[in-house]
């Protein structure tokens, strides 16, 4: 599937007006600026909004406690399937399941406003990144064969600048690695972790962290590392067969 960047780009906001404020959305939902809750919430100004934007609507707990605000992927993954975005949501709509649909329903929200956010940027290059990192290679293969002191020697030109990595070590720029594999995503108890991370789901698998370290910003948009990525499949693998000796019990390797 294509990003929603890219599908934004060729959206049809015509169409995506017609799918909403003359369809099915219209049913529970008014559009115009200073509009009434129907059955759902107004949704002027919506994009880029908090969510749970309306005031005085009774949106439901879960909506309730979404973090951050409503960005053209926060919209794209809730308009996929509502109830898995926000598991618990009042929002009783089973969700549009072809994208580009949804990217027109996305960017005719996204007039609703005096002053609309900006439509994300399409690098050139933007669809077959998308595509090379959807077919990355499995890293379990890789890890028979690691040397975790070549990826020693990595973390330590630069994943040491911002993590220490020893027991009990301190939160630098970014949160202690020690025992990280196999822990939860955002592990480190008290560290101001990014929404997108703390909203991720189940353990630090070898697989999650090579998608991870493969490109940070895709694989948790909105993350706080600033760090670009580990492009070479072989160095990813060392690093992981390191973190995963940064334990009293590491992990048995796949
Ligand atoms: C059957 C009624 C119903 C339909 C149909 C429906 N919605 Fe909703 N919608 C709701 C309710 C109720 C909520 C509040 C959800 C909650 O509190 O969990 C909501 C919330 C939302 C929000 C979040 C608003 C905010 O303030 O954070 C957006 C965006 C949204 N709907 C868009 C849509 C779009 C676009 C469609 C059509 C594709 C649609 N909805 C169809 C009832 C509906
Ligand atoms: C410029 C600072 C910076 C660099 C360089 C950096 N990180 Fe991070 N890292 C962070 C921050 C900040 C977070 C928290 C991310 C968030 O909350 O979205 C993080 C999170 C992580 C996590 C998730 C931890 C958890 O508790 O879930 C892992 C694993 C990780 N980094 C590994 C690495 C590795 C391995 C390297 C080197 C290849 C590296 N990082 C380089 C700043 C950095």
């Amino acid at each position: 599937m294509a990003s929603i960047a890219v599908r934004l780009a060729k959206a049809d906001v015509a169409a995506g007006q017609a799918f909403a404020a003359k369809g099915i959305c219209s049913v529970c939902h008014s559009f115009n600026e200073g509009g009434k809750a129907v059955i759902g919430p107004n949704l002027y100004n919506v994009v880029g909004g908090p969510h749970a934007h309306m005031a005085g609507f009774a949106y439901s707990e879960g909506m309730k406690n979404k973090q951050g605000n409503w960005t053209y992927e926060d919209l794209d993954a809730w308009l996929t399937k509502p109830s898995a975005y926000v598991p618990g949501t009042k929002m009783t709509f089973p969700g549009i399941s072809d994208p580009q649909t949804r990217a027109n329903v996305i960017a005719f929200l996204r007039t609703l406003s005096p002053n609309p956010v900006p439509l994300p940027e399409v690098t050139e290059n933007a669809a077959p990144a998308a595509a090379k990192s959807a077919a990355l290679p499995p890293v379990e293969p890789l890890l028979a064969n690691a040397d975790p002191k070549a990826g020693e020697a990595f973390a330590k030109t630069i994943c040491v600048i911002c993590h220490s990595v020893n027991e009990g070590g301190p939160a630098i720029i970014g949160p202690n690695l020690y025992n990280v594999v196999g822990g939860p995503h955002a592990h480190m108890a008290g560290y101001a972790y990014s929404a997108a991370m703390k909203s991720k789901a189940g353990p630090w698998t070898y697989e999650e962290l090579n998608r991870w370290l493969y490109k940070p910003a895709e694989y948790a948009p909105g993350t706080k590392m600033a760090f670009p990525g580990i492009p070479d499949a072989q160095l990813r693998a060392n690093v992981i067969a390191w973190l995963r000796s940064l334990s009293p019990d590491p992990v048995p390797l796949p």
